[in-house]
């Protein structure tokens, strides 16, 4: 099956009761057993549930992998990958992540124990050189949040591999559309489904998807003990979305690509960093691993804080909105909002500047959001 097949069919035949094309929503906490000892593959909705195995099938599908295990948000999906590791353990892990999975791994994680090292890895070598004994994890968030720095995922497995360590990667920005960070070597690839895969803000989940049949074991243990499950409706909603994953991907990174230039070239822009830019510094990483540079894209402008807030606020169909991967275009101040836990210092030793600007182009006319950003840049 091709992968636009996949993200219509994967997982999924009419509902053999009635033909239903569309999946039911199984929207029920437990299951009758026909008798003592027996149930039909279905126990209790926190272990499992029909709706939500068809989408953990799909997502697996369209990973390449052979499971997939789903959760209540992208947090969850995160913190259960973490739970496969014990006090003590140490996590090698990309400098620029989404600030709730910094904010997690320093104030909640580390207290149980856990030990991380936050390196830039776009350079393969600095991960290589943060590997310890006690190393058990290289989590990687690619392209990433909010500065859209692309990792090498091959050269990082190949690393991994030969110190046998799992790899781990945060592909929320890029999709399976655009990259399988499982057919590159890594062992699991996570998904917030809040984003691109459901795609509609319709939704708050989490994914992952893998090969290991052990590892997946745990995960499933660790999701009917956590607890941390996504709704059935949840589950069916995203279902929905993704069946258009392939198109709004589309898009969504050919709409990037011209607001990305269009911001470049404009005189008010200081920088703007985008995968599909040439001088973009990963820009060959991202075009040998990636098919597609997708629709995330940051910014600073000449004027600084000021200039930025300008934009921000002048901003008609843009809308300022704490979340990315929709069909809305969307505006974020990474440093008051999703990085705002980042204490100062270490946000601007990141490159994290109050004055950076994060875009979620959508899939609105391009012409629509370039003038609406033309109209801002004007107040800025
Ligand atoms: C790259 C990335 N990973 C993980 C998350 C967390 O996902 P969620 O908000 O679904 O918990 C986010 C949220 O913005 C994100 O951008």
């Amino acid at each position: 099956m091709k992968f636009a097949t996949k993200c219509v069919h994967a997982g999924q035949q009419p509902d053999p009761l009635t033909g239903s094309i569309i999946p039911p929503i199984y929207q029920t906490a437990t299951y009758v057993l026909p008798e003592v000892g027996r149930d039909l593959g279905f126990d209790y909705t926190r272990s499992s549930n029909p709706t939500r195995q068809i989408l953990e099938n799909n997502l697996a599908a369209l990973e390449s992998g052979k499971y997939g295990v789903c959760f209540a948000s992208g947090m969850s999906a995160v913190d259960a990958v973490m739970k496969l590791l014990k006090a003590g353990d140490h996590v090698v892990c990309s400098d620029d992540v989404y600030g709730g999975v910094s904010r997690h791994f320093n104030q909640v994680l580390a207290s149980f124990g856990l030990q991380f090292t936050y390196v830039d890895t776009t350079a393969p070598g600095n991960v290589a050189d943060a590997i310890r004994d006690e190393t058990k994890l290289i989590w990687l968030e690619t392209p990433s949040n909010p500065l859209l720095k692309v990792t090498d995922i091959g050269a990082v497995c190949k690393i991994a591999r030969d110190a046998g360590i799992p790899v781990g990667v945060d592909s929320t920005f890029a999709t399976p559309v655009f990259l399988r960070p499982l057919e590159l070597g890594a062992d699991i690839v996570m998904h917030s489904t809040t984003k691109y895969l459901s795609g509609h803000n319709q939704i708050i989940g989490g994914a992952v998807a893998l090969n290991d049949e052990d590892m997946f074991q745990r995960l499933k243990f660790l999701q009917k003990t956590v607890g941390a499950v996504n709704s059935p409706f949840d589950a069916w909603l995203t279902l929905l979305g993704i069946k258009t994953l392939h198109l709004r991907m589309r898009r969504h990174s050919d709409t990037g690509m011209r607001i990305a230039e269009f911001l470049g070239a404009h005189p008010k822009i200081a920088r703007v960093s985008y995968p599909g830019l040439k001088s973009h510094p990963q820009h060959a990483v991202a075009a040998r691993e990636m098919s597609g540079f997708g629709g995330m894209l940051s910014f600073e402008l000449k004027g600084g804080i000021p200039a930025g807030k300008a934009l921000m606020n002048a901003l008609q169909l843009c809308q300022l909105a704490e979340s990315l991967g929709s069909v809305e275009t969307m505006i974020t101040h990474p440093a008051t909002m999703t990085h705002v836990d980042v204490p100062p210092a270490e946000r601007n030793a990141r490159g994290l500047t109050d004055g950076l600007v994060r875009l979620s182009v959508g899939i609105e006319d391009p012409a629509d959001i370039e003038e609406d950003l033309a109209r801002g840049l004007e107040k800025a």
